[in-house]
Order: C-alpha cells, then sequence, then structure tokens
C-alpha cells in the first residue's frame, strides 16, 4: 500500500527493479509507489515510465501519482491524465496536501474516479522536529514532533471528505488520537481507511535513546500508549491495511548527526515476520486478518482486482510459513539500502515463494514457470 522506489532521482538508493526484487523477498505480489521522486510522479510521462520499469518484473507497481504539482500544495496535478496513464491514487506524501481549498479540488477529481486521496497528515507550522516530542525527546534534547501535528490534519481531511463526499486513505497513521477520529468518522459513514508501518505497532520513541538513525522517521515513534492505540485500532477494523513506507536512504545520509539525517527505514524484506511475531504469536490478530491487511484491503482501496486462488484465474499469491524462525540479516537484502533497525531481530514468520505473472521467487531464485 505504501512504498518509496526512488526511481526516478535516487537510484543509488533503489531502483524500480531492486525494490520489486525486495518485495519479492518480503513476500508481495504487487506494491504502490510514492509520488516523492525526483521529478515527482506528477506527469504522465513519470507514471509511464516507472510501469515500464516494472512491465516484466514479478512484482506489479501502482503508482501514487501527486496530487498537487511537484507535491507544493499550489497547484493541483493533471490527475485525470494520470490516472489514465496508470496511477491508482494521489498523495503529496512526505508533506499533507497543504490546504483545505487545494484538498477540496483533489477530492472532487479523485470522486470522479472513484481513486483515494492519501494522505501525510502532518501540519506544517509543527513539522520539522527529529522525533516524537515527549518526556524522551526532553531528555535527549532533540526537537519534537507533537502527535497534534498529525492529529489536526487527520480531522480536516475528514471533515473535508464529509463535505464533499470524496474518499481520504490515512498513511502511516501514528498518534492515538488519530486512531480514534478515524473510528468515530468510520461510525459516522464519512469514507475514510487507514494503514500503519509495522515500526508504529512494535516500537517506541524510547528507541531514540540509542541515537540510531535507523529509529528516524516520519511520522516519528511514539510512546507505548500509541502503540497499543496502533493494535487496538487493527483489531477492531478501525486500521485497514499494514504498509511498510518503505524508505531507502543511503548510509552517508543515514549516517549524518541524528537531526541531519534523512528519514526513514527499510520495511518491505522484514514486514511479514513482524507482524506475524507482534500480531498473530501474541493473539492480538488472526492469520486470515493479517492477509486481509496486507493484501486484500489494500487492493480494495485502490480498487485493484483482488486475486483469486481458482481454476482459470492467473496465479498470484504469496506462500508463507507462519512457524518458521529466522534472523534479519540487513546485509542480505535485496533492497539496494540497508537503513534496517531491525537487523539481527529474531523473527517468526517468513514468505517462502511469490508467484504472479507467470514467474516464481523461490530458495533467493526468480523463474519462469
Ligand atoms: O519516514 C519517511 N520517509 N517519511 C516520509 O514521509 C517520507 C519517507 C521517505 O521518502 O523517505
Amino acid at each position: 500500500m505504501h512504498v518509496h522506489l526512488r526511481e526516478p532521482g535516487r537510484e543509488d538508493e533503489e531502483t524500480v527493479e531492486t525494490g520489486c526484487n525486495a518485495a519479492a523477498a518480503g513476500g508481495f505480489t504487487g506494491v504502490a509507489c510514492m509520488p516523492n521522486t525526483n521529478p515527482d510522479i506528477d506527469s504522465a510521462e513519470v507514471v509511464r515510465f516507472i510501469k515500464e520499469k516494472a512491465a516484466k518484473h514479478l512484482v506489479d507497481v501502482y503508482p501514487v501519482a501527486a496530487a498537487t504539482l511537484a507535491r507544493k500544495g499550489e497547484a493541483i496535478s493533471p490527475m485525470l491524465e494520470l490516472y489514465e496513464a496508470g496511477a491508482v491514487g494521489f498523495s503529496d506524501d512526505g508533506v499533507a496536501i497543504k490546504s483545505a481549498g487545494i484538498l477540496r479540488n483533489v477530492l472532487e477529481y479523485s470522486k470522479m474516479i472513484d481513486a483515494p486521496v492519501i494522505e501525510h497528515c502532518e501540519d506544517e507550522s509543527l513539522a520539522g522536529g527529529a522525533m516524537n516530542e515527549s518526556f524522551t525527546s526532553t531528555i535527549l534534547g532533540l526537537p519534537g514532533i507533537p502527535n497534534v501535528a498529525e492529529d489536526l490534519i487527520v480531522i480536516r481531511d475528514i471533515m473535508m471528505a464529509e463535505f464533499t463526499d470524496g474518499r481520504v486513505h490515512i498513511a502511516h497513521i501514528s498518534s492515538k488520537n488519530a486512531v480514534d477520529l478515524v473510528r468515530q468518522a468510520k461510525k459516522k459513514g464519512i469514507k475514510v481507511t487507514a494503514e500503519v508501518a509495522p515500526h508504529h505497532f512494535t516500537l517506541t520513541d524510547d528507541m531514540l535513546k540509542t541515537f540510531d538513525t535507523n529509529y528516524k522517521m516520519n511520522p516519528p515513534l511514539r510512546t507505548r500508549d500509541d502503540v497499543d492505540a496502533m493494535i487496538e485500532g487493527l483489531k477492531d477494523g478501525t486500521i485497514d491495511c499494514i504498509a511498510s513506507d518503505h524508505a531507502p536512504h543511503s548510509i552517508e545520509e543515514k549516517e549524518m548527526e541524528f537531526i541531519y539525517a534523512p528519514n526513514g527505514i527499510l520495511g518491505l524484506e522484514t514486514q511479514i515476520g513482524l507482524a506475524i511475531s507482534e500480531l498473530v504469536k501474541k493473539k492480538h490478530l488472526t492469520l486470515e486478518q493479517l492477509v486481509e491487511k496486507f493484501a486484500v484491503n489494500p487492493r480494495r482501496i485502490l480498487k485493484l482486482p483482488v486475486p483469486k486462488i481458482q481454476v482459470g484465474e492467473h496465479a498470484n499469491f504469496t506462500i508463507f510459513d507462519p512457524e518458521l524462525i529466522w534472523t534479519v540479516e540487513a546485509a542480505k537484502f535485496k533492497s539496494k539500502s540497508k537503513n534496517a533497525p531491525y537487523d539481527k531481530r529474531l523473527l517468526t514468520g517468513k514468505a517462502v515463494a511469490v508467484i504472479n505473472k507467470k514467474k516464481m521467487f523461490v530458495d533467493d531464485k526468480m523463474m519462469e514457470i
């Protein structure tokens, strides 16, 4: 539902091909990639370029186009043209759509094609910190981003979805109140859905005490209360999807001082293991619910066909072993980058093979079948 493939522009960090390899190794036959590339995915040419790069790969790539030109929040992108070229949703990810007025227009246009507006919820005037604003940020002397920065945009977007009858999808939700706002909005029948990244239901801002920049991302790691709210939201259906927010960054950039290092961590190759270990083994979700959050709900939200295992259908599925115990080894990741906080962590549950487009990835090998 949410990955960064970095091509075009930062092929030193990831390419469509290496990102797809990471997806296949992690157990995914499809990914929706975010528009904060260079140039941004705000023209039909860039949408087509990415689709062409992925055409021969086992993994289907679905570009999410920028909602506004260069994600600047000033003029809306040529949304219908982008949709015709293959975009499945619209987002200014990295930042929120700047104003309610622009968001209104984006929602009106996306409604015509029933595509979701995928929002990075962060109020600009409260952004710019290096971690969650909390007791820990005070102790560490790092500038914080408060939960309310997220909550304000979530509430604005819910109100705009209600006003326009458009469809908003909250990306990488991380704050307790935000989950509650989505819960109330769903009860009122407003068209809002949400995703959570594995780090937001597995890690807290305590980890920042190590000053390891592999714990730096946006939204930032929050408190135990927030983590518990993510799990509760997943359990009661408030949070529809689990999405990696796979965000590759180069070693040189991640090794800068904490406040200068870029936000983001890898996720594609660890998320099934993390979700099985932390959600299924701890009895928060069943395996069936997990498959819905990873594979079914994202496709429904993006209006993509949900593959069926049935005679006459194209084979498109993942084989995973929910009992397999393995150790994360970032050095062996298929991703071009290595910025993962879970290196050397013991996980239960792993994808064994993926099959799609008459190709199979198994035992570290891609083969035609
Ligand atoms: O942690 C993040 N990384 N958050 C974002 O909003 C952007 C992303 C990236 O592109 O690296």
